[in-house]
């Protein structure tokens, strides 16, 4: 095939979005349409047929090219030329050689797909931040910790972008103002081999000055060659590391910045445009757990001046039992002793009545001391005790020390009934009669308006366990009470009365040794249950 002056393409070849070549098997141009002009030699003039095409394109700038149209012609099969940034420009070219044409030739296409590979280009970007998006998102619902969340964000980003490490800092406690790391640092695999990076980095970050570009209104910013920034020059720490450029976004809550995540890289870098506009976002997503996860501390510092409050209120609920407890054995060794000063004065104290009298002041006094000693053991903490095996009616009896008083006084009669004295629970003895205490004095508030005030204590064995009911004379818990009672800080008595502690305090500490307490809805009386393992 030879070409000929006006070529073998009709007109309107030249108008076709793709260009086209024709080439004979000596490498000269039969035919090339306008595009394929424009695409290869803009601004080339005069007619290409029957020209070399080595005297058109350089050789030396499309080897490749040239390459490729030989191999095809050699092996009559396609063949494409790897697609290649010429002139600015990405080509997919395409070359077939013309079968059934004695000379040899090839039909060249070439498509330009620079817009269509920078807009894949832009929809890859695109959706790995929407999955940076996806995975904050995903972090900051889960983690209850925002330094597990700003780890991960550090992470994310350089896995899904061109910069190596990021540093986290955050206000000085001492001056909010200034900014100090975190040590919450993240850098590629790559660069594990330095050891001395994350300090580094801090310098670095320091130098670039963090804290004053971050003050005021906290924004994104970025420095995409470091040499050239004024302040990190004006700083003078020196970049050992190659570091080239920065980006660094800040952490807003309510419009304070509480951290800034520092990203570098040594290549000269500018954050990519959509990064930059997530950054607010992440920024915001970061800020919702430093945010819940204040909000729960200062709830959990309320539960624990709750907590002191309710101990407090019992304790201060026992003082008063106490004082009943004490009061009358008090007032009986008083008795005593103005007995033997009047026998003494009139001259009658003869020994047996001296002892007899002696005997009963001791037995009075032990009687006080036993209730020291277990206003003592009650007031403890008895959560790291060992288990120990005791007897039910000792729990019952120490309890009672500090209440039954009281009751008596109140007008409410109170009874143990215990049908296995021989029994034996494994258990935290001064954990249960905590317990048995709460019980009584719910008991007690629940009963206070009825007519008949009673408490009945029973202990019976039931399987591998003990139960011990504390049922009072009321007449059962309405459902929707039954249904949160046991929810920590559910009370239906008035403000600054109940904590609503007790019955969830009192779960807890029973399931931690292995036994319960429930409700028993079928009673006809209000029966709770106290259940614990035998030993
Ligand atoms: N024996 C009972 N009879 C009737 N209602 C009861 C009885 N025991 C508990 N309740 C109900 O259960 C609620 C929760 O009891 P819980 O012991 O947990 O807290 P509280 O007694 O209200 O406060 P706190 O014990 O912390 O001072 C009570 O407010 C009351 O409504
Ligand atoms: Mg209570």
């Amino acid at each position: 095939m030879t070409g000929t002056q006006a070529g073998r393409f009709p007109g309107w070849y030249h108008f076709i979005t793709d260009g086209i070549l024709l080439v004979d098997g000596d490498l000269r141009v039969v035919d090339a349409n306008q595009r394929f002009r424009e695409l290869f030699s803009p601004g080339s003039t005069g007619s290409w047929v029957g020209a070399e095409l080595a005297s058109i394109l350089d050789r030396g700038q499309f080897g490749d090219f040239f390459e490729a149209i030989l191999a095809s012609q050699r092996t009559g099969t396609r063949s494409d030329a790897l697609g290649k940034w010429h002139l600015g420009r990405l080509l997919d070219v395409e070359i077939n050689p013309i079968s059934g044409d004695a000379s040899g030739g090839s039909c060249v296409i070439v498509r330009d797909i620079t817009e269509k590979y920078r807009s894949e280009e832009t929809i890859h970007k695109s959706a790995i931040i929407v999955q940076l998006l996806q995975s904050v998102a995903i972090a900051a619902n889960e983690a209850t910790n925002w330094k597990s969340v700003l780890q991960s964000t550090l992470r994310n980003i350089c896995g899904a972008s061109g910069w190596q490490c990021g540093l986290v800092f955050v206000p000085a406690k001492a001056n909010p103002g200034e900014m100090k790391a975190s040590g919450i640092f993240y850098s590629r695999p790559e660069l594990a081999t330095r050891p001395d990076l994350e300090h580094e980095l801090i310098r670095l970050a320091l130098g670039i000055d963090i804290s004053a570009r971050m003050a005021g209104s906290p924004q994104a910013f970025w420095i995409s060659d470091l040499e050239d920034d004024p302040v990190f020059k004006g700083s003078r720490v020196e970049n050992g590391i190659g570091v080239k450029s920065v980006f660094a976004f800040p952490v807003r809550l309510k419009g304070k910045g509480v951290a800034a995540l520092v990203f570098f890289s040594t290549s000269r870098l500018e954050p990519d445009h959509l990064l930059i506009e997530v950054s607010d976002n992440l920024g915001d997503q970061i800020a919702r757990v430093v945010e819940r996860e204040s909000s729960s501390r200062i709830i959990s510092e309320q539960q624990m001046q709750l907590a002191a409050a309710s101990k407090l209120s019992a304790l201060g609920e026992m003082a008063g039992g106490i004082a009943h407890e004490i009061n009358n054995p008090l007032a009986a060794i008083h008795a005593l002793a103005g007995q033997l000063r009047e026998l003494a004065e009139e001259n009658e104290a003869s020994a047996p009545i001296v002892a007899g009298i002696a005997e009963k002041i001791e037995r009075t006094s032990m009687r006080i001391a036993k209730i020291v000693k277990g206003l003592r053991v009650l007031a403890r903490d008895g959560q790291n005790d060992p288990l120990e095996v005791i007897a039910v009616q000792g729990i019952v009896d120490d309890t009672l020390v500090f209440c039954a008083e009281r009751l008596r006084v109140s007008g409410v009669e109170v009874s143990f009934d215990d049908t296995c004295p021989n029994a034996r629970i494994r258990c935290r003895g001064i954990q249960v009669a905590q317990v048995l205490l709460n019980l009584i004095n719910n008991s007690f508030d629940a009963i206070q308006a009825r007519e008949k005030r009673w408490i009945r204590i029973k202990a019976e064995e039931v399987g591998a366990f003990v139960e011990i009911s504390v049922i009072d004379s009321g007449k059962g818990i309405p459902f929707d009470v039954q249904e949160r009672m046991f929810l920590p800080f559910f009370t239906t008595k008035e403000v600054g009365k109940g904590t609503g502690l007790g019955l969830s305090l009192s779960k807890a500490i029973m399931e931690g040794q292995g036994g319960g307490l429930v409700f028993d809805p079928t009673h006809e009386h209000t029966r709770f249950v106290i259940r614990v393992p035998r030993a």
